[in-house]
């Protein structure tokens, strides 16, 4: 199981004050490090966090593999044509949300992300969507070509272990197992944590995962080295 850090939130630090500290790409060095295996970040319309300056840098610097979140627009797609991250995870987008909301409604877009993936592809880019634990969006996922699919693990994490989380967690599974039978590499994550991850990091389908806010949060408090290591430490045995 690897580890992949979105190291978003170092941005948005430094752009708490407008300010040029901390430097993501320094959070991204030192994840990769400790142990990460990928470096995650999103680009947003709004550029709140991240910048174009950002995924330069990530790309000059980076040795893992840098997986860049964007929504499916042409100002996105011209991005990641120009900078050639490995993968680009298409995410919705909604300006005023705090962070992602859901998956990719990709039976509702079908027609304009087909184009849109394969333009991504042709450039030598893995095409990885954001999708819910939801059996006939990912049978989509299949049909538009994409090499992966990141499922969204948002509404487990946000349930207390109970009832209801065990009936988001076993959603995640069949999902899981469903795309991996359709041939699909399997990522997850969203709201992930080093309490509620176990669970999930005991599917074996799923390869990989996208943590980003819990880890920038504790390396406030114990380093970014010891952040990573903690999670890797976690979930590598599985
Ligand atoms: N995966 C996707 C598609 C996301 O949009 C995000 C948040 O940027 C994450 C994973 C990471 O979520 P978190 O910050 O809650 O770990």
């Amino acid at each position: 199981m690897k580890l992949a850090v979105n190291v978003d939130h170092f941005a948005t630090i430094r752009e708490a004050r407008q300010s040029n500290e901390p430097e993501p790409v320094l959070a991204a060095l030192l994840a990769e490090q400790a142990g990460a295996e990928g470096i995650v970040c999103h680009i947003r319309g709004d550029r709140r966090h991240i910048k174009e300056r950002d995924l330069k840098l990530f790309r000059e610097t980076v040795k893992t593999k840098l997986n860049f979140e964007m929504a499916a627009t042409e100002e996105m797609k011209k991005i990641a044509l120009d900078i050639q991250p490995e993968i680009v995870s298409l995410v919705p987008e909604r300006p005023e949300e705090l962070t992602t909301e859901g998956g990719l409604d990709v039976i509702s877009n079908e027609k304009e992300l087909g184009p849109h993936i394969k333009e991504l592809r042709n450039s030598g880019i893995k095409v990885s969507i954001f999708v819910d634990p939801n059996l006939k969006q990912i049978e989509t996922c299949k049909k538009l070509g994409v090499d992966l699919i990141e499922i969204n693990t948002g509404k487990y994490a946000d349930l207390k272990p109970g009832e209801e989380r065990l009936k988001a967690l076993d959603e995640i599974k069949k999902a899981a197992e469903h795309g991996h039978s359709l041939g699909l590499e399997i990522h997850a994550g969203h709201g992930l944590d080093y309490k509620n991850v176990l669970p999930v990091a005991a599917i074996p389908e799923i390869t990989e995962f996208s943590i980003g806010f819990s880890i920038v949060a504790r390396s406030a408090i114990v380093g970014i080295e010891s952040a990573v290591k903690e999670m890797v430490a976690l979930i590598e045995n599985y």
